[in-house]
């Protein structure tokens, strides 16, 4: 949720800005890019280098800074307009108070008047001060304003006093975060199975039949469905891809019928399901246990049905929306329509071999979502992740409708 975000961290002085040291390492490590402001009193509690070395970027304190004898701006019109959000933690009364009031007397405090995305404040201060009525109005006002509160928890504080006041926990702020981001999302609270690639089905055990599914579509539909806010299951066949997004649960099989228990394992708990996988529609009825020999004439390898998939899926459809793709190479659009009905699907991607830069191994894809209702919608020659961000803009306009 946080990769590729910008996000503008603002430390204040208190002594919990110890622990944007390690919020910093979890921004990071989150693969977001972090930028940080702090202010005077801030840097007696944290080094600014080391925050400028954790987060790969200098860190600013003042309106001017030196530069090989020259002073130059830095400018807190222009950080504020390049942050996707902005974190202040620890927020002290002091600076909380001035955030409330339009008080602007450090480059923190104009960077935050400036910032037009969504701001995050993690209060930090001893008990008493936390319980005054003033804090209560400055947080009320700061809430009103459309920030977001990153409430204090209880604990011992610096003055070794118990109560609430200590700043949230570094790994509290980032789910807090995480999670605030996820319930604006589209996909939030749906679970969605993919499955991708090809099939290999065994003839001994050193070969197989198999195609040049690559996987890349249905990757590509499973990253797009998590940055959206899905829980993604994605059943993949052997592919040379992978994904390390917390939000996708890759289950690797070889088979169809190993992609077909797969499936069946999570099927019923999910709300979209979509088939992006070449799935093998034959296999060798006899699988050798020993690697055949080469023997004189011609060699007859008798296959047998794999099970349909997609097609059970249909069957044992309840409250799913199901998506399948159709890999045309003559008349594409009856086919498809023909598989969207056999299959009860509730839509079909249709691409075909015909168009250039569309199918197996590009790294683009020319398609045609149609639906139930048999309305279609053609899209032009595109990468896979934008084809991937289409269908998904498809599939989000008709379970929402
Ligand atoms: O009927 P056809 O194989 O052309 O249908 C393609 C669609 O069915 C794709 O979505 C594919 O993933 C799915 N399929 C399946 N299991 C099979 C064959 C195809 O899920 N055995």
């Amino acid at each position: 949720m946080l990769s590729g975000k910008k996000i503008l961290l603002g430390v204040t002085g208190g002594i919990a800005a110890y622990k944007t040291t390690f919020l910093t390492r979890l921004l990071i490590k989150a693969g977001a890019e972090v930028k940080i402001v702090l202010t005077t009193s801030a840097s007696s509690f944290v080094s600014p280098l080391t925050l400028s070395t954790l987060s790969k970027n200098p860190v600013l304190m003042d309106f001017v800074h030196q530069d090989d004898g020259s002073l130059s701006w830095n400018n807190h019109v222009e950080l504020g307009l390049w942050a996707d959000l902005m974190i202040i933690a620890p927020a002290t009364a002091n600076t909380l108070s001035k955030m409330a009031n339009g008080t602007c007397d450090n480059l923190l405090l104009a960077t935050y008047l400036s910032a037009k995305c969504p701001v995050y404040f993690a209060p930090a201060m001893d008990l008493d001060m936390y319980k005054h009525p003033s804090t209560k109005t400055t947080l009320d006002k700061l809430v009103s304003f459309g920030n977001k509160m990153i409430p204090a928890e209880s604990g011992e504080l610096a003055s070794g006093l118990h109560g609430e006041g200590r700043m949230a926990e570094p790994e509290t702020i980032r789910s807090f975060i995480t999670n605030d981001l996820i319930s604006g999302l589209p996909l939030k609270d749906k679970k969605v199975l993919i499955t991708a690639g090809p099939t290999h089905e065994a003839i001994d055990p050193v070969r197989y039949l198999g195609n040049r599914s690559s996987g890349t579509m249905g990757f590509e539909l499973a990253k797009s469905a998590a940055a959206q806010g899905a829980r993604v299951v994605l059943v993949a066949g052997p592919t040379n891809l992978d994904t390390d997004n917390d939000r996708i649960q890759l289950i690797r099989v070889t088979s169809a019928q190993e992609m077909y228990d797969a499936c069946h394992k999570h099927y019923a708990n999910v709300d979209i399901a979509i088939s992006a996988a070449a799935v093998a529609d034959y296999r060798p009825k006899e699988v050798h246990t020993e690697k055949m020999k080469k023997k004189e004439g011609d060699l007859v390898i008798e296959l047998e049905r794999n099970p349909d998939i997609l097609l059970s899926m249909g069957e044992q459809k309840k409250k799913q929306f199901l998506v399948g793709f159709a890999l045309e190479t003559e008349n594409e659009l009856e086919n498809a329509k023909g598989k969207l009905k056999r299959k009860n699907l509730d839509a079909i991607v249709l691409n075909s071999l015909k168009d250039d830069g569309a199918g197996f191994g590009a790294g683009t894809n020319k398609v045609s979502f149609i639906d139930k209702n048999l309305d279609i919608k053609t899209f032009a020659l595109k990468t896979k992740p934008e084809v991937a961000a289409d269908i998904w803009g498809e599939i989000i306009a008709r379970i929402h409708a």
